[in-house]
């Protein structure tokens, strides 16, 4: 029999089990964000002084309650499409677009158009949109978004920087970028660089701030420096917290030798992943050719980090007691596919059984943002814990 080894301790949902059972068992799959812990999260990056602006990657969560919750405590919005900046509009209808950064790609010409005329702030990251748009973009202030030429993050499907990446200006056409820009009269006011999520070595930000920095006395107008988001957190038992403070020091240092540029950052998984967890149950418990299944009513439609990135989320019977017997299953979902997986070879009680209510956890950031009503399974509730 293997060992009961508590992995996080001291997650906020162990104190919340009871109510946890009740949700997953009146509403079935339900995701339940915990207010406290994204407030916790907001006030560690507050506490870095070094920045003069922080956005929420909104991509990563965008239920209301999350972002009135960042908009309290400070953060702007970081908007990747017209329908997450009306998304805004709705639930915060005082928020002012000078607190919006759009940072589209492959956005068509009318979403440009649009973010323009509210006053958000517009990211554009290669010189064709200038040549094909010039009605658009003249007369601007624009921020520019670059590929520094490498990237970096948990999976290549979340690396945004380098030559197979679809996102940013090429390093090497900086010089045509300016010149375009020179001829319609566009100010840049801001450099921009997110090359990927989920990124583990803390000296990143500080190598991105340079060359960025490097990049701007270049070209003379700029007035932001935003070293885009992708900070990590531990999804593992064995896995260390990000060095928040080695991260904070490194950039500080910077920050006083550069002390004319504004810095910003638009981190998302790291303000909401590990406040929110999915809750679902089970539905058969299955042995075959030597593999015993857990089967649950959710799968990669409510949670398809696993099945897109091989992400690891603990997974957490609720319903049994803490030091139960403890056996290895693979732990699937309802949907028609092979790949329908949460997790392979994970200690669950060997007494799982129907209805049990199991919590995967850490599945606040692209989580429910990335689900779909695939099989025409019903999209998971949601509920939150002021
Ligand atoms: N800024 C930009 C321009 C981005 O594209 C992203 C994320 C962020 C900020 C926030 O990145 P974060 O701090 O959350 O790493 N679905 C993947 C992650 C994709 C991230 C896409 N862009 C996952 O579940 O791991």
């Amino acid at each position: 029999l293997l060992q009961a080894r508590p992995p996080k301790p001291d997650a906020w949902w162990r104190a919340e089990q009871a109510r946890l059972i009740d949700i997953g068992t009146q509403h079935g799959p339900s995701y339940v964000y915990h207010l406290p812990t994204v407030r916790e999260r907001a006030a560690q990056l507050n506490a870095i002084k070094a920045f003069d602006a922080r956005y929420y990657a909104m991509k990563a969560n965008s239920n209301p309650a999350i972002l009135k919750t960042l908009a309290q405590a400070g953060f702007g919005f970081e908007c990747v499409s017209l329908d997450e900046i009306e998304h805004l509009q709705t639930h915060l209808p005082d928020l002012s677009p000078t607190r919006i950064l759009f940072t589209p790609s492959f956005a068509p010409r009318s979403e440009y158009e649009r973010a323009l005329a509210l006053g958000a702030t517009v990211t554009v990251d290669n010189v064709e949109v200038l040549e094909r748009w010039p009605a658009v973009f003249k007369e601007r202030s624009l921020w520019l978004r670059i590929d520094l030429g490498h990237g970096d993050g948990h999976h290549e499907k979340v690396v945004t920087g380098g030559a197979a990446s679809k996102f940013g200006l090429d390093i090497t056409r900086l010089g045509a970028f300016v010149r375009a820009a020179r001829a319609l009269n566009i100010r840049v006011t801001g450099l921009h660089a997110h090359l990927g999520s989920g990124i583990e070595s803390p000296t990143h930000w500080a190598q991105v701030y340079s060359e960025l920095i490097g990049i701007a006395e270049q070209i003379g107008s700029v007035e932001w420096i935003d070293m885009g988001g992708g900070l990590p957190i531990p999804y593992t038992p064995d896995a260390e917290p990000f060095d928040l403070a080695g991260f904070a020091e490194a950039i500080a240092g910077i920050k006083d030798s550069f002390p004319r540029y504004k810095l910003a950052c638009e981190p998302g998984r790291f303000l909401v992943a590990e406040a929110g967890v999915l809750l679902t149950r089970v539905t058969q418990v299955v042995h075959k050719s030597g593999v015993a299944r857990v089967g649950l009513d959710a799968g990669m439609n409510a949670l398809i980090r696993p099945s897109l990135y091989d992400a690891w989320h603990g997974i957490h019977n609720l319903s049994k007691p803490a030091g139960s017997a403890l056996a290895e299953f693979d732990v699937v979902g309802p949907i028609c596919e092979s790949g329908d997986v949460l997790g392979n070879d994970r200690e669950l009680p060997i007494s799982t059984s129907e209805n049990d209510v199991i919590l995967i956890a850490d599945a606040g950031a692209y989580g429910m943002t990335m689900a779909s009503r695939y099989n025409m399974r019903a999209l998971p509730h949601e509920e939150i814990i002021e």
